[in-house]
């Protein structure tokens, strides 16, 4: 019935008029791009089927609400993130639809964004991928990994006693946000602003209102406003800390100021909302999974392997976008200089033509080459510390709590289109 419902109402062919507008020619005249009505389809619960079918019959498809091409084929999304003629959009759904005078209003928030590494040209891209690699290092993020197991462990022994915990307040959020918040050099008792901010930047990436934009440009500068006062104290008294490690570089004439606000914003953000997104995901998929769940209890070498299943199936960053800088290709499409194009990795990385029975949670996977964390110029730079975080918190979870039921019927699923899903709550026992 439903596959019956998607052929009837899925693609709207080239020749079709729909409410919301014509199918585009392409350069190649033979060529017709169907538009697909995504905010039409309930994608809430599961976009699995959808996705499925627009991969296998229409692996291109104009949305005209996302005003971009959204692609769905595992090798169509890695050439797209391999090809430099693609490049980041400096665009965050909530940001790029503004009238003049909205954009007056949140001018501030538009230039720190502007600001953000890979939001940059590609000049000042290398500069950043280039300073920030010195704090990156595998041995950084490897000498982290027994203070990562003691801020777990403390997060545990927090909730351990009442048998029960809400996964994501409770651990899932406080651990990245702590790590990140100590590398670069946040006070402890400062951290708890971390999440609202962090909360409010989310909605530049979300379809957001006028007023809930103006409510995060209003946080970003409060946190700007917060980290230049660290900085000050960085100039004058440097410590083992990511902000010295800015506080260096602008010495160097490598950084300004504004820059390395903007920047340490970024990754506040970008090093805890996916990190605490991925690991809630992974306790969820564990105990839809009893069997896969029982396996690694049983064999804890496979912590790797889960990991890597647990960021194809429930990778927090489910579509990348790229614009395209001069003539390109997309799925053997031609794209023209300014046209938009979303990589979506929740459906690539469960393309049947890479994955066996793609859509299993299979924590022996190997190879497993989902596209979680990117590819090539843009590829994750927090990606080593990411897996390590979640890797020590599941390992501190299987130590601690290893008889984790969940205490919930229907996993607690916030849909924000166009594809991102994210775990509100995961109330467990133990
Ligand atoms: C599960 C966790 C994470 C996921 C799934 C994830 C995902 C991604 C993805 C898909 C990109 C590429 C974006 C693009 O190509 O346009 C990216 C870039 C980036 N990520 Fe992550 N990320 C995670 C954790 C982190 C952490 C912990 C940090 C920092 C501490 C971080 C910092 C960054 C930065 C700075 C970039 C931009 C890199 C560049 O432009 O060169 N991420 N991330």
């Amino acid at each position: 019935m439903l596959r019956r419902m998607l052929a009837d109402s899925v693609i709207r062919p080239a020749e079709t008029t729909t409410p919301f507008g014509q199918t585009r020619t392409m350069t190649d005249p033979a060529t017709t791009i169907p538009t697909f009505d995504l905010f039409a389809h309930d994608l809430g619960a599961d976009p699995h089927p959808v996705l499925h079918r627009l991969r296998a019959e229409h692996p291109l498809v104009r949305v005209r609400e996302l005003d971009g091409y959204l692609a769905t084929r595992h090798a169509d999304i890695v050439a797209a993130l391999r090809d430099r003629r693609l490049t980041t959009a400096n665009l965050t759904q909530g940001l790029d639809r503004l009238t003049p005078e909205q954009r007056a209003e949140l001018a501030p928030v538009l230039r720190s964004v502007s600001l953000w590494m890979g939001h940059t040209n590609e000049a000042d891209h290398v500069r950043f991928q280039q300073l920030l690699k010195r704090y990156f290092t595998p041995a950084t993020v490897h000498g982290l990994r027994p203070r990562v197991r003691q801020l777990a462990d403390e997060l545990i022994d927090a909730v351990v006693d009442r048998g029960r915990m809400e996964v994501v307040e409770d651990l899932a959020y406080p651990l990245p946000a702590n790590v990140i918040a100590e590398m670069l050099g946040m006070p402890t008792d400062e951290r708890d602003r971390l999440r609202a901010w962090s909360r409010d930047i989310l909605a530049l990436f979300d379809r957001a209102d006028f007023d809930q934009l103006k409510k995060s440009q209003h946080s970003v500068l409060e946190m700007e406003g917060y980290l230049r006062g660290l900085v000050a104290q960085r100039r004058a008294e440097p410590r083992d800390d990511l902000l010295s490690v800015f506080v260096a570089a602008e010495r160097e004439g490598v950084v300004t100021e504004d820059e390395m606000v903007a920047n340490c914003v970024l990754l506040l953000f970008a090093g805890h909302e996916t990190t605490a997104n991925l690991i809630a995901r992974g306790v969820s998929l564990l105990l839809a999974n009893p069997d896969q769940f029982a396996l690694l209890k049983q064999r804890r070498e496979l912590m790797g392997t889960a990991v890597e299943e647990m960021l194809r199936l429930g990778g927090p960053a489910a579509t990348i976008v790229r614009v395209a800088v001069e003539p390109a290709e997309v799925a053997g499409h031609a794209l023209n200089p300014g046209d938009v194009v979303y990589l979506a990795m929740a459906a690539g990385n469960r393309d049947p033509e890479v994955f066996a029975d793609p859509d299993r949670f299979d924590i022996t996977r190997r190879p497993n080459r989902h596209t979680a964390f990117g590819l090539g110029t843009f590829y994750c730079l927090g990606a080593a510390l990411a897996r390590m975080e979640t890797d020590v918190c599941f390992s501190a979870l299987l130590d601690r709590t290893p008889d984790l039921r969940p205490a919930y019927e229907q996993p607690d699923l916030v849909y924000r289109p166009p594809l991102n899903h994210q775990l509100a709550t995961v109330d467990v026992t133990f």
